[in-house]
């Protein structure tokens, strides 16, 4: 069983237009990967800018946080059902919309479960760590915008280095950092990182924009950055 993070950072090009091509391609990439490993697979999509768009005009209109990040949710779980439409037969038909109800499906079906969001207050990142604890997955994979887990925001500093391997210390400050919101939880919140934490979960992140990372990750190559305990 191997859980996948796909970043809604990579969902959308400059125009905001779908990046419908690399929907198709992480559908074929994922199909082939289960057909060759015969491993279970969950895969958990992020909201992108869909859920930025919305919380902002929702923000304008005085929404709280709470109910911005609902709209988020929502959004990763919109996103979610272009994938399992891309996955026909291959996906479980809809997104669960709890921790509870995944464990449901996940004891109903051998097909992927794709998953958006669960619960205001944390991210699609903190949904793919508790999936990933309660089903003992061998490696949590995210897959984003940028190359891995660099020093420093590669967005804000173009001096940032990409680091090989980080421990879960150093990720916890590193991420401590950045101030969450609502559609604004940036690389991995600090909710996921205290499930991958007491449950030493291995994670690896990578850049998401070539679906053939996933196949590499999956046959042990260590592309992008892995977390370390
Ligand atoms: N130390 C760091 N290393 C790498 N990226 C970082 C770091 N600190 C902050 N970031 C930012 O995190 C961003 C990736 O997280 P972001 O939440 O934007 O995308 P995502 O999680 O892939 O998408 P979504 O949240 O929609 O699922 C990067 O583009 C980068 O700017
Ligand atoms: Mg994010």
């Amino acid at each position: 069983m191997f859980v996948v993070k796909i970043g809604g950072s990579i969902l959308f090009d400059e125009e905001n237009q779908i990046n419908d091509k690399l929907i198709s391609k992480y559908a074929k990439t994922i199909r082939n990967v289960i057909n060759d490993t015969e491993k279970k697979c969950t895969i958990i999509v992020g909201g992108g800018k869909l859920a930025r768009k919305y919380i902002a005009i929702a923000r304008k209109y005085g929404a709280s946080e709470e109910t911005s990040d609902i709209i988020g949710i929502e959004s990763a779980k919109l996103n979610a059902r272009l994938l399992i439409s891309a996955l026909s037969d291959n996906a479980y038909h809809t997104p669960p919309n709890s921790i509870e109800e995944f464990k449901e499906f996940f004891k109903q079906t051998k097909k992927v479960i794709v998953c958006g969001g669960f619960k205001p207050g944390q991210s699609t990142n903190a949904v793919a760590a508790s999936i990933a604890e309660t089903t003992n997955a061998e490696i949590l994979i995210n897959l984003t915008n940028v190359e891995g887990v660099y020093s420093d925001d590669p967005g804000k500093n173009p001096e940032a280095k990409l680091l090989d391997t980080i421990t879960i210390a150093e990720l916890e400050t590193m991420m401590a950092k950045h101030q969450i919101k609502a559609g604004y939880y940036p690389l991995f919140d600090p909710t996921a990182i205290q499930i991958v934490k007491r449950s030493k979960i291995p994670l690896q992140f990578a850049s998401g924009h070539n679906p053939e990372n996933l196949t590499k990750i999956i046959s042990g190559a260590k592309i992008g950055t892995s977390v370390i305990f």
